[in-house]
C-alpha cells in the first residue's frame, strides 16, 4: 500500500553513526574515552552498531565525531604492530576475528560535529558525505539482541514500503519522557503507518507508549529540513521535529522489532546489557554464573536472565 505512494525504493548503502556526544552520564570513564568505546563484555558499543549495519547490507559507514573521538577512527583501522605480534604468537583465531570486524578499505568516512547542538544537527553534518540517497541512522547507545538485527528487520520492511522507516518499542508510561514517541496508525507490527511523533513529551502528552529506538532509514530530504530546523526539546536541534515535518510529505513506517533492547546511554541499561551478553556467551557464561553465585545471586534468577537473553 505504502509502496504505491512512494514508488521508487532506492537501495540503502550508507549508515550514519552520530558519535559526538560527551557521555556525561558516564563520567569519569568518559573524560578521555568516547562513550561509544565502552565495552559490553569485550566489544565496544560502536562495534555492535557497525556489525548490525553490516548484517543489514550496509557498505559505507559514516561517523559524525567530535573532539576526543579519534580512537573510534583508530578502532576501525588496521593495527599492524598488534597483528604482527598476534601472528608471531600463533594467535590466528584472535587475528582473524580482529580482521573480520573491519569494514573494507575506503568504506569509512569521518566528519565532525563542531558544536553539541543536538542529534538533528549531528545528522545534518553528514549531508555532504551521504549525498542524495536514502541512508540508515544508528544511535550506538541503543543495543539490541535477537535472532535478526533490528536494522535488517527494518530493511525488509523498507524493501516493501519505501519511504522512511523507524524502529519502535513499547516502554512503561513512566519512561516515555526520555525518548521520542510515535503515534501509531494502521498496519501490522512489522510495518505500520506512523501518524505523528514528538520528542521527549510529558507523560500525559505522549501519543502512545511506543518510543523511537534509535534506528532509522531516512530519505535525504531530511537534510533540507534540518538545515532550518529551530531548536526543540532541551534547546537542541531535534531530528524528531524534522521527521514530523517530513511526514507531511512522505510516508513514515514504524517497525516494532523482535528482540531485546538495552539503552546503554543509562548506567542500568549498560550494566544489564553486560550481564545479558555475558550470560549469552558460551565461552564465559558458566564461569560468570559461578562468580555471580558467589555474590549470593540466586541461581534461579541468573538462569532466568540467561534464558531471556537467548
Ligand atoms: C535520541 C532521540 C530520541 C530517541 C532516543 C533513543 O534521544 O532524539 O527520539 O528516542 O535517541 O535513544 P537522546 O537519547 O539523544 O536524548
Amino acid at each position: 500500500m505504502l509502496n504505491q505512494e512512494f514508488a521508487v525504493v532506492k537501495r540503502v548503502r550508507t549508515a550514519v553513526f552520530p558519535v559526538a556526544g560527551l557521555g556525561t552520564r558516564f563520567l569519569p570513564a568518559t573524560k578521555a574515552l568516547p562513550k561509544e568505546m565502552l565495552t559490553v563484555v569485550d566489544r565496544p558499543l560502536i562495534q555492535y552498531a557497525v556489525d548490525e549495519a553490516r548484517e543489514a547490507g550496509i557498505d559505507h559507514f559514516v561517523f559524525v565525531t567530535g573532539r576526543n573521538k579519534g580512537v573510534i577512527e583508530d578502532h576501525f583501522d588496521r593495527q599492524f604492530e598488534l597483528e604482527t605480534t598476534l601472528e608471531v604468537r600463533g594467535k590466528i583465531a584472535a587475528l582473524s576475528e580482529l580482521r573480520k570486524d573491519l569494514p573494507s578499505a575506503g568504506r569509512t568516512s569521518f566528519t565532525r560535529q563542531q558544536e553539541p547542538l543536538g542529534l538533528g544537527h549531528a545528522v545534518w553534518c553528514a549531508r555532504e558525505i551521504v549525498g542524495n540517497e536514502p541512508f540508515a541512522l544508528l544511535l550506538p547507545d541503543m543495543l539490541f539482541r535477537g535472532k535478526r538485527g533490528v536494522l535488517k528487520q527494518m530493511m525488509e520492511t523498507y524493501e516493501e514500503t519505501g519511504g522512511n522507516v523507524i524502529a519502535v518499542e513499547p516502554v512503561p508510561a513512566a519512561d516515555v519522557s526520555s525518548y521520542g514517541v510515535v503515534a501509531r496508525g494502521e498496519g501490522p507490527d512489522s510495518g505500520f503507518r506512523v501518524t505523528g511523533m514528538v520528542e521527549k513529551p510529558k507523560r500525559e502528552e505522549a501519543p502512545s507508549n511506543l518510543i523511537i529506538s534509535g534506528r532509522y532509514i531516512l530519505q535525504p530530504d531530511i537534510f533540507t529540513l534540518l538545515a532550518d530546523q529551530p531548536r526543540g526539546a532541551g534547546g537542541e536541534i531535534q531530528l524528531t521535529d524534522a521527521m514530523q515535518t517530513l511526514m507531511q510529505q512522505q510516508p513514515f513506517v514504524g517497525v516494532q522489532y523482535e528482540g531485546q533492547s538495552f539503552d546503554c546511554g543509562s548506567k542500568i541499561g549498560f550494566l544489564t546489557a553486560n550481564v545479558a551478553y555475558a550470560l549469552g556467551r558460551d565461552d564465559i557464561a558458566s564461569d560468570f554464573l559461578a562468580a555471580l553465585a558467589k555474590l549470593g545471586l540466586d541461581s534461579a534468577l541468573s538462569e532466568g536472565i540467561r534464558d531471556a537473553a537467548e
